[in-house]
């Protein structure tokens, strides 16, 4: 019954507000979507020699990421499978092996265990080893540099799961030789709010650009004109991903061509990307968007340091890891184009760290906007799953109003205009196929 109400308001452009609160359904997110969906982990670019290991979380399974001898890529769970602590507690380095902190034990960078502690003495010569190598990350997959995992062994291929995004993915990530590059280690940081609300906000939500974020048009970061990010396209694609692709105004021309890169790096976009790839970098000053559920991302220009008047630009990559139905830790990667001048990507982190870094006045913003929404939707009213109060959020922006444009070069579902809810009812549709998956909505089964 739940699921079914759940189905009717979402088909017409509503979300009930419990969902942003509810701990059963959190429970039942985690298992139908994250153990399901290809996550992101890491950039090739943090693990540049074989050796070098990065740590991270697929929500709450920790993750080894490994580069082997032979410069392959690899993840395991980072347990150890003698009394499963933590294998390695290292955030990143460079290492032949990992000897466990408990017993001992010892792992190679394959995952093989090569060595126990005193282990013919207390174990005797039977001991078979090759049983206790670590447990792999079921699947794992990359593009263009960025490496996902996924729990679920059955899985669809990390490149069919992206589907047209990959177009997209092409220009932020293989415009320029030698691709991006991460620059120092992703800051994390917890903000009080539910996963589906900082997605949201990135890959589906230019509109609330013009209120949250006043203060930029009002620093000269962000155009004044208060239609402004709402020109361009915002794309509906496969799977749950969306982006949006803004432009300065209705002209659709940029007063910065390609964000802001150093011209002498132009030629070198024309070689790698397709002339609609090319088009749409040269027009576009923001690209804002998501991979579905949790990976947010935005390349965005600004200027790094008060008083300077050229704009830098960088992509930024964001999981937003669930760690309860009202907290996330956010991940967050700054990345620049590999080819770019030093000093060009020194001014690009500066750039950075003023707007959508931890302390960037962008990124505070929107934290204390998501702390109040997790605060109200935790509420007796809000939480009612019977919808007594009328306790549905309105996803009407465009509904039924806004056609796709058939000229956009681009692959999806383009629409001509940003502020709009199609990413977000694509969104919450893909969800909830996600979650019924599995489910007889007829007999009314919930969990
Ligand atoms: Fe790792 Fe005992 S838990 S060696
Ligand atoms: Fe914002």
């Amino acid at each position: 019954k739940t699921l079914q109400m759940l189905r009717e308001k979402i088909e017409s452009g509503l979300l009930p507000q419990w969902v942003l609160s509810d701990p059963d359904m959190y429970e039942l997110e985690l298992e139908k979507i994250f153990g399901r969906t290809w996550q992101f982990l890491a950039h090739e670019s943090e693990l540049p020699e074989p050796g070098c290991f990065v740590t991270r979380w697929i929500v709450n399974d920790p993750v080894l990421v490994t580069k082997t001898k032979s410069g392959e890529i690899k993840a395991f769970l980072n347990s150890c499978t003698h009394r499963g602590t933590h294998l390695c507690a290292a955030d990143y380095g460079k290492q032949k092996s990992f000897t466990c902190p408990y017993h001992g034990w010892t792992f190679n960078l394959e995952g093989k265990l090569i060595g126990v502690a005193l282990g013919d003495k207390v174990y005797g010569e039977e001991m078979k080893k090759e049983e206790w190598d670590l447990r792999p990350i079921p699947k794992i997959g990359v593009y263009q540099g960025m490496i996902f995992g996924n729990l679920d062994p059955d899985a669809m291929p990390l490149e069919d799961y992206l589907g047209n995004m990959k177009w997209y993915f092409d220009i932020l990530l293989a415009r320029s030789d030698g691709g991006m590059e991460v620059k120092g280690v992703p800051q994390r940081w917890v903000v009080q709010a539910n996963w589906k609300v900082t997605s949201e906000n990135f890959e589906a939500d230019p509109y609330h650009v013009q209120m949250t974020h006043r203060s930029a048009k009002e620093l000269g970061i962000a155009p004044k004109d208060p239609f402004f990010p709402g020109y361009g396209h915002q794309v509906v694609l496969e799977n749950g991903h969306g982006i949006n692709v803004i432009t300065a105004d209705a002209t659709g021309r940029s007063p910065f061509p390609f964000q802001g890169m150093p011209e002498s790096m132009w030629p070198m976009f024309e070689r790698n990307l397709t002339s609609e790839q090319l088009e749409l970098m040269r027009n576009a000053i923001v690209f804002v968007g998501g991979v579905f559920p949790n990976l947010g991302f935005i390349s965005f220009s600004a200027p790094p340091l008060e008083g300077e008047t050229n704009i830098y630009n960088y992509l930024n990559f964001r999981v937003w890891r669930p760690l309860g139905p009202d907290k996330v830790e956010v991940w967050s990667w700054f990345t620049i184009d590999k080819a770019a001048p030093e000093e060009y990507k020194e001014k690009s982190y500066l750039s950075y760290l003023g707007t959508f870094g931890p302390s960037g006045i962008l990124e505070q913003d929107d934290a204390e906007i998501w702390a109040r929404i997790a605060q109200a939707s935790g509420g007796l009213m809000a939480r009612d799953k019977e919808l007594s109060y009328n306790n549905v959020l309105n996803y009407l922006m465009g509904l039924d109003r806004v056609e796709p444009d058939e000229t956009f070069p681009g692959p999806g579902v383009a629409y001509p205009i940003c502020f709009l809810d199609a990413v977000s009812r694509n969104m919450h549709k893909y969800w909830l196929e996600l979650l019924i998956k599995d489910h007889s909505i007829a007999e009314g089964v919930y969990r």
